[in-house]
């Protein structure tokens, strides 16, 4: 705990002298939340990079999601603790097999979850995260669409749309693993709960959910509802502002296995040397950035 408490000081005389900002995604260990400037969903992690004007950010998050705030404000450092902080999902398309898929279908506009390498994205039209896919998607003018990576929040905006979706067979391993007997075993226990789920579930759970968002969809529907006791179904890292936000209400993870492991590589030990050192920094190749920036940007103009 000392320990704990020196690292979190050393942090803060670190963040003045480098003039610093701290941006971590709800799925962080609550150690990394408590210590953030900023704690969001991928859509609004992005919106706050674009937007400091801050020197340095340090960002606790997987890969893509420093990557894209290197795209979106280049000008500044961007610092990883961990810069072994993957998504599984994100890697299950490249740029090559992009390629491939939008020769097959010229005429396709690609909308990209931004759950996708730089390469990937530079290789879209636009980009869209689980809290705007269904605007960004009636928001372009081709009546189809190739959609990567995730095919469970692909299946759940198609079904809200007349635009003909070719779906890239992608997934998270974190969210897909969750099965809908597990969900429905919870609720025999609390039958009055509310399910809130995210769409990168199964489309079965998905089916189950009395709110179906993102995580900050998810946080503000507990915070402006008032049940007892709440399902949740996804990462586990919500429950740290879920119980922060509604301390007297109970929320039930639908799995004790939703653990993203990527989101936890990272912790306070390792901010302070990411500061102290200025590595691991995140580069991203100046051509390829700007392709993927308009992509970027063409979401942020749909969603500001
Ligand atoms: P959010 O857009 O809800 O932050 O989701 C990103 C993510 O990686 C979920 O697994
Ligand atoms: Fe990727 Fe899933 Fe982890 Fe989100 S929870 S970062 S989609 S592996």
């Amino acid at each position: 705990r000392e320990q704990n408490e020196y690292y979190v000081e050393r942090l803060q005389q670190l963040k003045k002298e480098r003039n610093a900002i701290i941006l971590a995604h709800y799925y962080m260990r609550p150690e990394v939340q408590a210590v953030a400037d900023y704690i969001g969903d991928s859509f609004g992690l992005s919106q706050k990079a674009r937007d400091t004007d801050a020197d340095v950010i340090l960002f606790c998050g997987v890969h893509f999601m420093a990557e894209s705030a290197k795209i979106l404000n280049p000008d500044k450092i961007v610092l990883m603790p961990d810069e072994r902080s993957g998504c599984p999902m994100a890697d299950m398309v490249t740029g090559e097999g992009l390629r491939k898929l939008k020769a097959e279908h010229p005429n396709a506009t690609v909308v990209a979850y931004v759950n996708t390498s730089a390469d990937v994205k530079a290789e879209t039209d636009i980009c869209c995260t689980s809290s705007n896919a269904l605007k960004v998607i009636e928001s372009v003018e081709s009546d189809e669409i190739i959609w990567v990576p995730d095919k469970n929040l692909g299946h759940y905006v198609s079904q809200f749309t007349d635009k003909k979706m070719i779906i890239w067979q992608g997934y998270c391993n974190t969210h897909d693993l969750l099965t809908p007997e597990e969900v429905l075993e919870l609720k025999r226990q609390y039958p009055n709960a509310p399910i809130v789920v995210h769409p990168e579930c199964r489309p079965e759970v998905v089916a189950l959910g009395d709110y179906v968002g993102s995580t900050t969809g998810i946080l503000k529907y507990c915070r402006e509802t008032n049940f007892e006791d709440y399902i949740v179904a996804t990462e586990e890292g919500v429950r740290y502002m879920l119980e922060k936000e509604g301390p007297t209400k109970n929320f039930h993870f639908a799995s004790r296995f939703m653990v993203c492991p990527n989101m936890k590589v990272h912790n306070v030990k390792k901010m302070v040397r990411a500061l102290e050192t200025m590595q691991p920094q995140i580069e991203v190749d100046p051509e390829i950035a700007a392709k993927a920036k308009r992509s970027l940007d063409n979401m942020l103009a749909v969603v500001p």
